[in-house]
């Protein structure tokens, strides 16, 4: 049974309190039943990627779920997928608090959280419990811990661990809190971490997709360069993008003061462009997972054309409610019929 408060409700209260805290109470109620309940299956919203098909292109990003607690309420949603983590091997408690910010008057969140979480054993734990209850696609987003000076041990002792319970591997080289993360982006850092992750991975019985998570802030040289080491070493998947450490003048200043990455609607034109322009580079040939600044149907329809095979969110549900999968999916299909195609993966990289 689930019990469902309407949003309009619950947004007031919740937003009134830190952001950190209405997340932890968030993530209560849905693992106590207090979330909506939307079953999508329209076949058009089918989605073939990394060997499994996924019921629509609708997932929730990294940072929600970041100890895989709500997979169940947040499928039951009508989310076509969700991508829990970022996990690091042992658990962590991130940078002190308030870090966490929003901005009502524009859509948009800075955080600075820095991978707080309960590390993989707790982690281990939550995902054996919801695997056997569900299928459903989950992807594994992983990082590593603050301390560690030799990055590609974090990435591939998660992998060769959670492999049982992953669709596929984020590898998150772009978040921008934790000190020197970024780098890894590098071509010179980047090909053998891939090569070590890929390793790790065949290694193991199920063989998840390996996906890499970039940042939006890379200049069109970097990403170039990016590309041809994402082709060369034949990268399953790319995530475009995480937040970014812009801050444009639309923002009022005491929020645009604040340290972290921005997320949210002030994302969407650099997160789209970023994604026609790997589509482009990468000739459509790698499946790219289009995420930044996407809240209705228009922006994911337009960031599928761009080039993305499917799209995920999350700064959207703050500030417009967990309906959210179910409102740009009905819109989706309204937008493919006008446009006369037959089915959601038709219309990736068409905008080209
Ligand atoms: C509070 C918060 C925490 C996040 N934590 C993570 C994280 O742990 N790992 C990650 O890869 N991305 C994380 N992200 C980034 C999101 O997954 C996403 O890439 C980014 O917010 C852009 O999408 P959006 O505009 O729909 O939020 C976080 C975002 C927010 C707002």
């Amino acid at each position: 049974m689930t019990l469902n408060i309407p949003f309009k409700y619950a947004k007031p209260v919740l937003h009134a309190l830190d952001p950190e805290a209405a997340h932890g109470i968030g993530i209560k109620g849905m693992k106590m039943g207090f979330h909506p309940t939307h079953k999508i299956d329209d076949p058009r919203l089918n989605t073939m990627l990394f060997r499994q098909i996924f019921s629509n292109p609708v997932g929730l990003a990294a940072g929600f779920d970041k100890n895989a607690e709500v997979i169940a309420p947040i499928l039951k949603m009508g989310f076509g997928f969700t991508e829990v983590g970022t996990v690091t091997p042992l658990p962590q408690i991130g940078n002190p608090r308030p870090r966490v910010f929003r901005d009502t008057a524009n859509d948009c969140v800075i955080n600075r959280m820095g991978f707080p979480n309960y590390g993989y054993g707790i982690f281990l734990k939550n995902i054996q419990k919801t695997k056997k209850l569900m299928g459903g696609i989950i992807g594994i987003n992983v990082g590593m811990n603050k301390e560690q000076t030799e990055p590609a041990e974090d990435y591939c002792a998660l992998i060769k661990r959670l492999a049982p319970f992953a669709d596929y591997f984020t590898v998150n080289i772009s978040s921008p809190n934790t000190p020197g993360l970024r780098n890894l982006q590098a071509p010179e850092n980047l090909s053998p971490l891939i090569q070590a992750v890929k390793k790790t991975r065949d290694e193991t019985e199920n063989k998840p997709a390996i996906l890499i998570k970039l940042a939006p802030d890379l200049t069109p040289q970097e990403q170039e360069e990016i590309a041809n080491v994402l082709i060369d070493e034949k990268i399953d998947g790319i995530i475009l993008t995480n937040t970014t450490l812009a801050r444009p003048d639309i923002l009022p200043q005491n929020f645009a003061n604040e340290k972290g990455g921005l997320s949210g609607a002030i994302l969407t034109k650099k997160s789209n462009d970023i994604t026609r322009n790997f589509y482009k580079l990468t000739k459509g040939q790698i499946p790219i997972i289009g995420v930044g600044g996407i809240s209705n149907a228009e922006d994911a329809y337009e960031r599928i054309k761009s080039g993305a095979s499917v799209i995920q969110l999350y700064t959207a549900m703050i500030f417009k409610g967990p309906d959210i999968a179910k409102d740009i999916n009905k819109g989706l299909l309204s937008l493919l019929e006008k446009d006369g195609f037959k089915s959601i993966q038709e219309a990736v990289g068409k905008g080209h």
